[in-house]
């Protein structure tokens, strides 16, 4: 199986969490070993946010902004990519292209954001309609996706499963409320949705949830 897996700054880089990236890698080895292309994209986290924060005291623009936070997603990315070791691409992509000849040469694909006016949730969605991946797993800070935003609503429900245009009205009955926007941005729906891919969204800090998710066991929300 082709996998893309999308890590949550806000898991394993806010604040940096070395005992959850080595996890990570043990994880990493084991859906290689069992034989499956993983291409892993790392978000840029609270450090990436605080470089935004710098970046507009200094006047600069918003491209500006989004360069210095990929930058720094790419900086956690070369992190995890040390550390998974020779499993590894030579490099962090840079490009859907260099993913393909990373996963072409037979070597686990580690990248982080990729171009401005995006987020690496709609990076994931992209890397993995260029590759044809089968899924793309998201660890994030949350269970999986609720029907409202679980950190203002006690009685947020959470979603086993849901289709796509499902979850687009979760989105847009819950817009004015940011949480759930920040569990898969809009626009990597979008993409997952033309492509037809299917999304599992479970909590990052319980790395077995991948595997689970990988195996098809109960866990985290599908979406497809
Ligand atoms: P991230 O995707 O790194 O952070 O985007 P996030 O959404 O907070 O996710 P996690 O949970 O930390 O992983 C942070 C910012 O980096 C810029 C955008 O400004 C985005 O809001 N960015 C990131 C881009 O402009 N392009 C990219 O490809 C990725």
């Amino acid at each position: 199986m082709r996998i893309v897996l999308r890590l949550g700054g806000s898991v394993v880089a806010s604040p940096v969490n070395t005992d959850l990236i080595k996890k990570y890698a043990q994880i990493v080895r084991s859906l290689k070993e069992q034989g499956n292309d993983v291409v892993v994209v790392v978000g840029g986290g609270a450090l990436a946010r605080e470089f935004i924060a710098i970046a507009k005291q200094l006047s600069l623009d918003e491209q500006a902004q989004d360069e210095i936070a990929i930058s720094v997603s790419r900086l956690y990315a070369q992190l995890f990519l040390k550390t998974l070791g020779g499993i590894g691409c030579r490099q962090v992509a840079l490009t859907l292209d260099d993913a393909s000849e990373y996963l072409r040469e037979g070597k686990v694909v580690v990248m982080g954001g990729l171009k401005p006016g995006i987020t690496t949730d709609a990076v994931a969605a992209l890397v993995a309609e260029h590759v044809k991946a089968d899924l793309l797993v998201k660890g994030t800070d949350q269970e999986g996706i609720y029907n409202k935003d679980p950190r203002k609503h006690a009685d947020a429900v959470k979603l086993d499963r849901l289709s796509f245009d499902e979850l687009v009205n979760v989105f847009s009955e819950h817009k004015h409320k940011a949480g759930i926007h920040q569990i898969v941005d809009p626009e990597a729906i979008k993409i997952l949705k033309r492509g037809r891919m299917r999304l599992i969204v479970v909590s990052g800090f319980n790395p077995e949830n991948i595997l689970a998710a990988v195996k098809g066991e109960k866990v985290g929300t599908l979406v497809s």
